[in-house]
């Protein structure tokens, strides 16, 4: 099976590195991985414009082709934003508005897919469930399935505290606890629908 994951940081740093644990985890796991990163990608917002909607594709060129490529092959979908200004980055916030032109083109294209959320805050408490939320929010909108940890330690999904430094977010154990819950679910999920 196929996880897609996205790293939302205009860097390759913390959220890079909390993502790229958990897609080689999976890739223990015998899953098939993929990451985007939206580091020094042309990602441009959606205008709006409809044509998505008569001519079955999105009227922008860029590097959003490579997201919606991934997206159509993967079983499983891995959202890992830094939290800015309390929720989602600016970058993912754009990504999400985009895969509307996927809609466009087959309603079901996202349908039954299952889904976690990946947040990582400067502060502890930072805002991380609002940026889960709203991933969540999303995987329900596009009738993914949104997974969490469970009850104990990572109910929205996988949370850290990086401090706003990779030295100090490598030493987040609680980080990696619910990064681990989540995943057990992810791939219990993914094994369970897909
Ligand atoms: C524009 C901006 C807004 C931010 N807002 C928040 C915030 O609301 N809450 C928080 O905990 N951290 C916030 N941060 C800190 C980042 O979430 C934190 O440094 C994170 O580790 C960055 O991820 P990265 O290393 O993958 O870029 C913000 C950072 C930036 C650049």
């Amino acid at each position: 099976m196929k996880v897609f994951g996205i790293c939302a940081s205009p860097r390759n740093d913390t959220t890079h590195w909390v993502l790229n644990q958990a897609l080689e985890k999976l890739k223990d796991r015998n899953f098939e991985t993929e990451m985007f990163t939206c580091m020094g990608k042309d990602i441009k917002p959606c205008m709006h414009c409809d044509y998505c909607l008569k001519n079955r594709k999105c009227i922008i060129q860029d590097d959003m082709a490579d997201v919606y490529k991934n997206l159509r092959n993967a079983d499983g979908i891995i959202l890992a934003t830094p939290v800015q200004s309390g929720s989602v980055s600016s970058n993912l916030s754009m990504i999400m508005d985009r895969t509307r032109a996927l809609e466009a083109i087959d309603y079901n294209l996202l349908r039954g897919k299952v889904g976690m959320s990946i947040a990582v805050g400067g502060d502890r408490t930072g805002g991380q469930d609002f940026a889960h939320m709203s991933s969540i929010t999303y995987f329900m909108i596009h009738g993914i399935i949104p997974v969490s940890g469970g009850p104990f330690g990572s109910n929205l999904g996988a949370s850290f505290w990086s401090r706003d430094c990779l030295d100090e977010i490598i030493n987040d154990a609680y980080g990696m606890e619910s990064l681990e819950r989540t995943l057990i679910e992810f791939e219990n999920f993914l094994n369970k629908y897909i």
